[in-house]
């Protein structure tokens, strides 16, 4: 099964004995709840539906014995953030998982400017704002670390995927830099450049896995190269070899016309 052949066990007293994962109800959050939890490590599970959260939380305490608590929150609103900080004030948190976000294809010129700034929010701003509250914790207590969930393309730009990418820009940079500065304070930062992954979230952006040269990798995969990278203190992981190879040998031009093509099919959501 490919859950147990990627699994990366975490170190309890390192990265415990609670967690906060952001974007928990599906996909890579609920991928990175699983194997966590796989470490005896207890679990604040982050999204807006409460009913999905409980029923991870329910999965998880059954299969691990872990406890968790479910935290109901919208980050693409100004100010979510401040909720989540209350609800954990009073846990002993040892590793940070912001992995919140969603896609939006469209062209650029249909979006309102109050769906832009959501999408800042959400996928930019409110990681930056729970990096700065949870990085200040583990800088106290002198352990620590944060992972960050950026996208591959961030950086090179994705046409009809313009303000996300600009949003998981924000983020691919401020993990980059915060990585060399944090270190002297004994805290991880870690970005995860997520590559084509098998989440409800390719369907959910209209696209259609099966023209691509690279096909969507296990949630697994990517998740416990993930972890892996965390644990080696590592600045960025890339999961997937050839994803890897990829991003060194391309250059950016040829990397923006592909997802150009990639996220035309989508446009027709938005514009
Ligand atoms: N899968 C890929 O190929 C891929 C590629 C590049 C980047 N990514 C990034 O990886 C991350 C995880 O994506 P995924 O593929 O796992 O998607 P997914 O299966 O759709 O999961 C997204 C998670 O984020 C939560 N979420 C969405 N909007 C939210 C909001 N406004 N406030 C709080 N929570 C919210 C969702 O729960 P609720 O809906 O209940 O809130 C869900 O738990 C995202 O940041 C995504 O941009 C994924």
């Amino acid at each position: 099964m490919q859950s147990e052949k990627w699994m990366t066990k975490l170190d309890r007293k390192r990265f415990g004995p609670w967690a906060v994962v952001t974007g928990a109800s599906s996909g890579i959050g609920r991928e990175f709840a699983r194997q966590i939890a796989a470490s005896g490590i207890n679990l604040v599970l982050v999204a807006r539906g409460a009913d999905a959260l409980e029923v991870v939380g329910q999965d998880l305490k059954r299969d691990f014995g872990i406890a968790y608590r479910v935290v109901t929150t919208d980050l693409g609103e100004p100010g979510a953030e401040k909720g989540l900080i209350e609800q954990t004030q009073d846990l002993d948190i040892g590793l940070f998982i912001s992995g919140a976000g969603t896609g939006q294809p469209g062209a650029f010129l249909a979006f309102e400017p109050e769906q832009l700034l959501r999408q800042t929010q959400l996928m930019g701003v409110s990681h930056m704002l729970l990096t700065h509250h949870f990085s200040r914790r583990f800088a106290a207590q002198k352990r620590g670390a944060t992972l960050l969930v950026s996208a591959l393309g961030a950086d090179s730009g994705i046409p009809f995927h313009a303000n996300p990418a600009a949003a998981k820009g924000l983020v691919n940079a401020l993990g980059r830099s915060l990585h060399a500065e944090l270190k002297e304070r004994g805290v991880g930062i870690t970005v995860l450049i997520v590559t084509p992954t098998e989440t409800p979230l390719i369907k959910k952006m209209g696209l259609d896995a099966s023209p691509m040269p690279m096909k969507p990798m296990p949630v697994a995969q990517c998740v416990a190269e993930a972890l892996e990278g965390v644990k080696r203190r590592k600045m960025v992981v890339i999961p997937g070899r050839l994803y890897r190879i990829m991003n060194w040998l391309m250059p950016h031009s040829l990397v923006r016309a592909m997802t150009a093509n990639m996220m035309r099919q989508s446009t027709r959501f938005v514009g």
